[in-house]
């Protein structure tokens, strides 16, 4: 299969987009401690995603920017990174042969993978009492098959490309894992199942140099939750954290970055909390 198309291009299954047209640049000031590492971020479109992509290109790193529709979206942060060598890669996370072949077309463009920052997710409303049955298996569906089966499907590839050159994969999990969602059940699930995903697979892969890790935010200011933070709830949201207010995604980026980074190795296993003391455990 050629993966390679032109740049408006998107077919049905995963795959590498394009590489951009040559524009990508080194900006002097923006590269600080070059590592050059290749790093997929899925999800990387817009939102958390895209401030991780930003983080990590303004580091040094090569970025294949994942997306599932958001193809434009996707090949404009492409060409706004500094650094070179970044592409486009497009899949469904439902769909485990296009997650396949996507991981695979990004780890080919990039030669390799050393990263994989594991964000892309959903979240959509299903209130037990007021969503039929049909609906609600609906719901459940879409939940899993994106936020957990998903990312697993894309650890299981990806590991492929790592095995033999160690690495770090992150986990964009949530504070509804630990505090219930009530109108999100399924999301909250999704995310309690990725915490765990997140912790067998940091023991099964450390022999292999690669640390698995997570990072579970509170409120982020992105699309996901903007008509939440613009609604009659948005002040007592912002209100749950004594900073009275929501995250930025690039307060989660930084944690990722960090994450990812090699002194990060023994925080393998570790899910890192990002609520701004909204929601305290121990
Ligand atoms: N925002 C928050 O308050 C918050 C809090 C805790 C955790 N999180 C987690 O952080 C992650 C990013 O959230 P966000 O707020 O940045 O979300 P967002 O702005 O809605 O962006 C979601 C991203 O996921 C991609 N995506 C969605 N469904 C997909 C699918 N089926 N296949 C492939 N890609 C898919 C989207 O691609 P397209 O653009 O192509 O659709 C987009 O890039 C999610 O895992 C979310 O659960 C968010």
């Amino acid at each position: 299969m050629n993966l390679w198309h032109g740049s408006a291009a998107c077919r049905g299954h995963g795959f590498l987009i394009d590489k951009g047209c040559g524009d990508s640049r080194a900006r002097s000031g923006m590269m600080t401690g070059v590592t050059g590492r290749a790093v997929l971020v899925t999800g990387a479109s817009r939102g958390i995603g895209r401030a991780v992509a930003e983080a990590f290109a303004g580091s040094g790193d090569r970025v294949a920017i994942h997306c599932r529709e958001s193809v434009a979206a996707a090949q404009r942060l492409r060409d706004e990174l500094p650094g070179e060598g970044h592409v486009v890669v497009q899949a469904d996370l439902a769909d485990p042969e296009a997650v396949r072949t996507m991981v695979d077309g990004a780890a080919e463009a990039l030669g390799g993978l050393d990263v994989l920052v594991n964000n892309a997710g959903v979240y959509t409303a299903h209130p037990i009492l007021d969503t039929s049955y049909e609906d609600w298996q609906r719901h459940w569906r879409l939940t899993l098959d994106t936020n957990l089966v998903g990312a697993a499907n894309v650890i299981w590839c990806a590991a492929r490309h790592l095995r033999d050159r160690g690495g770090r994969i992150v986990n964009v999990s949530s504070r509804g894992a630990f505090r219930g969602e009530p109108r999100h059940a399924a999301y909250g699930a999704s995310k309690a199942g990725l915490n765990s995903l997140t912790q067998s697979l940091a023991v099964a892969l450390a022999p292999y140099g690669i640390a698995v890790t997570a990072v579970a935010p509170g409120f982020v200011e992105t699309d996901m939750t903007s008509e939440q933070l613009g609604g009659v709830r948005g002040d007592e949201i912002r209100a749950q954290s004594p900073f009275n207010r929501v995250a930025r995604s690039e307060e989660i980026a930084a944690a990722v970055l960090w994450l990812a980074s090699p002194e990060a190795e023994w925080s393998s296993g570790t899910i890192v909390d990002l609520n701004g003391a909204s929601y305290l455990r121990s």
